[in-house]
């Protein structure tokens, strides 16, 4: 997976910039400048890697380093640098990842200069698969914070790195709701699906919920567990399934179990665990439905975020209304998920939808089982 950044028609932008600063400022090529390895740190040659990006002065210094993040809940160790041209360019921890992302076409980067502090760079050659083109290795091990919870990244060969930063705003309201919900004697227990690395998981567990955990990739799941014991929760009631989401509702319908909460965060593609094909549009509705049943028509909150082009706001606040009845909730509140840069831009990252309930004075019609595409 790993190439070299000066191979044949692999050269990274910006690293003509930083070729040029090499040959003017050798004294600039000391391993370990201001910002240290990965941060912007000197130019330098690894056997068999190539030349290495990374440069420093003290702008790039400053714009790597971690500021308050307006309207967002911060991340320890993370920011967002810079976007454009189809791009984000993120800092986790010490390490810099440029990478692919659509929301930020035909937008023109605010800091061009600071993408040379890139430690990898994600190169898409099919629609979900790629390359990353790397200075140099991650640390280990590498790590991100987020209030009591720690996920540990990877450079996955999708051009994900294991965590999306757009939804602590969504796990710390998740925690909330949790809260609120046994501070007045409720039951907690929610089921969370397509929960990936498990940050919605860890959220939920660790303000007392009990969560089963749905995922059909058996390697994801492992990566959850072990953030759940990076965050100190691998002792809490969290039920960790692999399995087709689809799947695991009907099951659970045919059971009769029941949920209190439900956290969805479909991808737009996405594989079961015999290689059964998701495509969002398609099933969304139906999985909606057969929500409703597992919580009786009465969610204590329900949470849906997702990524895909078309599928807005106000059409995933309709779906959600539409499967759950229309007086299931106190209250819809759908917007985009949003990351605010370095420079204070804001970058859209996706829709959520989070309810607030049950609304009390009638009852929702239940929606009849087996829709769940
Ligand atoms: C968290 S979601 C995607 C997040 C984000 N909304 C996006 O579009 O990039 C991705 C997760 O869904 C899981 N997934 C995809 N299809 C699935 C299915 N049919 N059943 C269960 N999990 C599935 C994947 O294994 C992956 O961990």
């Amino acid at each position: 997976m790993c190439s070299s950044l000066d191979g044949p028609g692999r050269i990274l932008g910006p690293l003509g910039l930083a070729e040029k600063r090499l040959r003017r400022e050798p004294a600039a090529l000391q391993e370990g400048g201001p910002a240290g390895a990965g941060a912007g740190g000197a130019l330098k040659r690894t056997p068999g890697r190539g030349l290495l990006v990374g440069m420093c002065d003290a702008r790039q210094y400053q714009l790597l380093q971690p500021r308050p993040v307006r309207g967002q809940s911060p991340v320890n160790g993370y920011q967002l640098l810079d976007f454009g041209a189809g791009r984000r360019l993120e800092r986790f921890g010490t390490f810099v990842a440029d990478r692919p992302c659509p929301t930020a076409e035909g937008l023109a980067k605010a800091e061009p200069e600071a993408w040379a502090a890139a430690d990898a760079r994600f190169e898409r050659d099919e629609p979900r698969k790629g390359e990353w083109l790397r200075s140099r290795e991650p640390p280990d091990p590498w790590t991100v914070g987020h209030s009591a919870m720690t996920f540990e990244l990877k450079l996955t060969p999708q051009g994900q790195v294991g965590f999306f930063p757009e939804q602590a705003d969504n796990w710390d309201w998740i925690r909330e709701r949790v809260r609120a919900g046994a501070a007045a004697g409720n039951p907690r227990r929610v089921l969370n699906l397509f929960a990936y690395t498990g940050g919605s998981t860890l959220a939920a567990a660790a303000a007392g919920a009990e969560v089963v955990h749905v995922d059909a990739a058996k390697n994801i799941v492992a990566w959850a567990r072990r953030n759940a014991g990076l965050s100190g929760l691998e002792a809490r009631p969290i039920h960790w399934i692999v399995e087709d989401v689809r799947k695991f509702v009907r099951r659970e319908l045919r059971r009769g179990s029941r949920y209190d909460a439900v956290i969805l965060d479909p991808p737009s593609y996405g594989h079961g665990r015999r290689g059964e094909v998701w495509r969002l549009s398609k099933p969304l509705a139906g999985l909606l439905a057969a929500c409703a049943e597992l919580t009786g028509g009465r969610p204590r909150f329900v949470l849906l975020t997702c990524h895909t082009p078309g599928f807005g706001p106000d059409r995933l606040a309709a779906m959600t209304r539409e499967a759950f009845g229309d007086d299931a909730f106190a209250s819809v509140d759908a917007g985009p998920l949003v990351l605010t840069s370095a420079s204070g831009r804001r970058l859209p990252a996706g829709t959520m939808v989070r309810t607030a309930g049950p609304f009390r004075r009638s009852k929702a019609p239940l929606v009849s089982p087996g829709r769940t595409g």
